[in-house]
């Protein structure tokens, strides 16, 4: 956990390797998990997805992210993706599985358990998800279950039911009153699109997300923050900027 790590310098990263989709993270000590509800100013970022977005030392230099999810490593241990890598340190794996079957990411996630229970180092590798807002997710159902997981960032873009300029505030409350019900223990990111690509115009403006969505789920005890879908586009639009304050 971030917040417990408090180390010094400034920026961690850490990534995570033979998952199917990928992975990643990078943190900065978060201020955040000491109010019991309200802002968490913490910020996570998708990386990886768009060469035009810059180097990972440059989106995290940008100030405006916490955790940084370095996606998609979607091959087990032979990208090139490690290149980008040098100097950050893993400690996160995030599984956002959005294609196959379902079976087995509980049997993963408990042989990463397995492992950090038998290394020395007190944290080990964090277990976290990305899903999509419609509860449940159905290839991710099993492995959440093993309650193994410290944080569950929700997508809430890319699906008319659930993303906030389609189905209002009522349709994003309904789907994370289930996701923060079901999984009390995990802390819970709210996931926003950072523009607004043509066809899904899911970018929640931030007169919106200000006065009316970030007020509504900042009441849940495990809210954990702002997720952003992704570094690429919020080169473009400068969304997390403004984020940031607000998360
Ligand atoms: C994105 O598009 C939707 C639908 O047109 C609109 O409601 C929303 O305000 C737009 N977001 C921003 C940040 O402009």
């Amino acid at each position: 956990m971030a917040s417990q790590r408090r180390r010094s310098s400034a920026a961690t990263i850490a990534v995570f390797f033979f998952l199917l989709s990928l992975l990643a993270v990078f943190f900065q000590p978060a201020a955040a998990y000491y109010h019991p509800q309200g802002k968490r100013q913490t910020v996570a970022v998708f990386w990886g997805r768009n060469k035009a977005e810059g180097s990972l030392r440059q989106t995290c230099d940008t100030g405006d992210y916490n955790i940084v999810i370095i996606s998609f490593l979607s091959v087990f241990g032979h990208g090139k993706y490690w290149l980008d890598l040098s100097g950050p340190i893993v400690n996160g794996v995030n599984f956002f599985i959005d294609h196959g079957p379902a079976d087995h990411y509980d049997d993963l996630a408990n042989r990463i358990n397995d492992y950090n229970q038998n290394i020395h180092d007190p944290i080990g590798i964090m277990l976290t998800a990305t899903v999509r807002c419609s509860y449940p997710d159905p290839r991710m159902k099993k492995a959440l279950d093993t309650k193994l997981f410290t944080q569950i960032h929700v997508r809430f873009y890319d699906d008319p039911r659930c993303s906030y300029n389609h189905a209002g505030l009522a349709g994003v409350m309904a789907q994370w009153n289930r996701w923060s019900a079901r999984y009390p223990n995990s802390r819970i990111f709210l996931g926003l699109a950072a523009a607004n690509v043509t066809g899904k115009n899911d970018m929640v403006g931030v007169g919106e997300l200000r006065r009316k969505l970030l007020p509504a789920v900042q009441k849940t005890e495990s809210y954990a923050g702002v997720t952003l879908w992704n570094s690429y586009y919020d080169s473009l639009t400068h969304y997390g900027r403004y984020v940031k304050h607000l998360a």
